[in-house]
């Protein structure tokens, strides 16, 4: 790598949208050294997921295919970043040889100095890695109308099947005062939509606000239409932040509740904290603060010892709740969590079997719920043209349903619209312009709307 020129990266991410953070943060502690494909890098980097068997699987299949770059120039470093970083440290380098190092998610304040960037933010050193939150870096965004923001990091609950606590490490948050400036920076680089990502992001508290708390103040930011955050874990979720998500007009209507299965008896030997009575009381007072609310689960399908019987009660959830979306996966051992220490014992067809049928119930609901917005009138935050059908635009209602349209007026094609819901797939909304006088009345209204507060 020659010294004289600016040394660049090439970042590959897996996994959760707080790792497509991380690596926003990544590009933002080594600069504008970003490129876009791996044979121009000096350095490409992985950002790695272990929360399955599969995902690591298809990490250890990418890094196969990284051998040729190294080849092609041995001074090119390949590392891998992350939480299947933090897993496997050393022995992934034992796997992959042609890796150069290896950092987890606690690690990338090494980074520049590693790699030998020539520009280097100036920081503390922090010493105790754990307690990083990096709130003092300014991530490289990537580009579009919404960002994500992770406000906490880690996660204390160790659900028995997870793998996060381990290799994220204890839960964290960021002072409330740095996520809002953060926010404010946001904003006035024209983006219109922020997430608030943790990984239990209703537990947060930096010693003087709650997630309520932190929510308002990230409303009341100029410029910013629309607020969401993920993941709500069912046992933190107080009336206090229903209330918050019912009476910010800001916050989307949108909940996403992660209940993994339906039956007690597995609730508990997951360590999951709550019942399925409980789960549904709080979905119940969610409705009734907030009617057009719009809910969406995670599902573990053939956790050790789910019979018959505990997956019927997951089924008969998915009906009675009728959730707008839902994430099924079936059960991976992780090593070293206290699951893999109950034998895992539902054969993999079986696995299989209950995921198909949980995916092809939720499909119906989803379908549903989707034909019953027909004909309604819906805010859509515009994020761009649709790439694979050239004349469509993409966007989403505040209840995270993707909506195309083909605009026809220049100014549909960012920014809040309103849009007749036409049509419905089980995963799409088709939608329309308003004609005419209708139409005025409706941009005049969502213009009120976005310039609220
Ligand atoms: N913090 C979030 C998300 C964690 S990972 C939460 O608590 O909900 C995202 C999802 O992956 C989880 O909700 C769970 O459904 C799934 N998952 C986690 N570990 C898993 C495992 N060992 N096998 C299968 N699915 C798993
Ligand atoms: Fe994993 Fe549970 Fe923490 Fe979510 S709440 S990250 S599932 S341990
Ligand atoms: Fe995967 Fe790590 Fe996210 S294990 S799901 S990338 S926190």
């Amino acid at each position: 790598m020659s010294e004289a020129k600016p040394k660049t990266f090439y970042i590959k991410t897996y996994g959760c949208q707080m790792n497509k953070y991380d690596s926003e943060l990544v590009a933002g502690l080594l600069r504008q050294h970003g490129v876009a494909a791996p044979e121009d890098a000096d350095v490409i980097l992985v950002n790695t997921c272990a929360v399955r068997e599969h995902a690591e699987q298809r990490v250890l299949g990418h890094l196969t295919q990284l051998r040729l770059h190294k080849q092609a120039d041995p001074a090119r470093k390949i590392g891998v970043l992350g939480c299947m970083a933090e897993r496997m440290g050393d022995d992934l380098i034992a796997r992959r040889p042609f890796v150069d190092f290896v950092l987890g998610p606690d690690g990338y304040r090494k980074l520049p100095a590693l790699l030998g960037f020539d520009e280097q933010p100036e920081w503390e050193e922090n010493a105790e890695d754990r307690l990083e939150t990096y709130t003092d870096i300014f991530p490289a965004h990537t580009e579009g109308v919404a960002a994500w923001i992770a406000v906490m990091r880690g996660c204390n609950n160790f659900c028995s099947y997870c793998i996060v606590p381990y290799v994220r490490g204890r839960e964290r948050s960021r002072p409330a005062a740095d996520v809002v400036k953060e926010v404010r920076r946001l904003a006035e680089q024209g983006y219109l939509e922020v997430t608030l990502l943790g990984q239990n992001v209703n537990s947060y508290w930096d010693g003087e606000h709650d997630f309520s708390d932190l929510l308002k103040m990230v409303a009341s930011v100029d410029g910013i239409v629309r607020v969401r955050f993920a993941t709500s874990h069912p046992k933190d979720l107080s009336d206090k932040l229903i209330d918050t998500i019912a009476s910010e007009p800001k916050v989307c209507n949108h909940v996403h509740l992660p209940v993994q299965s339906g039956s007690s008896r597995i609730l508990r030997l997951m360590n999951r904290k709550y019942t399925r009575e409980q789960y549904l009381e709080r979905v119940e007072r969610i409705r009734q603060a907030i009617p057009d609310v719009a809910l969406t689960t995670d599902v573990i399908v053939g956790f050790p010892g789910e019979t018959e019987e505990d997956f019927e009660q997951t089924r008969s959830l998915l009906e009675q709740v009728e959730y707008d979306g839902a994430f099924v996966f079936h059960y991976s051992v992780r090593p070293g969590t206290a699951a893999a220490r109950l034998p895992d014992s539902v054969p993999r067809e079986e696995k299989i079997a209950r995921l198909e049928e949980l995916n092809r119930l939720q499909k119906k609901i989803s379908l549903k719920k989707n034909r019953a917005l027909v004909g309604r009138v819906e805010e859509v935050l515009v994020e761009g043209p649709n790439r694979k059908r050239p004349g469509q635009y993409i966007g989403r209602t505040e209840t995270n349903k993707i909506v195309v349209f083909s605009p026809t007026r220049k100014e549909s094609r960012q920014g809040l619209v309103r849009l007749r819901i036409v049509d419905a797939s089980a995963h799409t909304l088709f939608g329309r312009e308003l004609d005419g006088a209708e139409g005025e009345t409706a941009s005049a209204v969502a213009v009120a709307a976005a310039s609220e507060d």
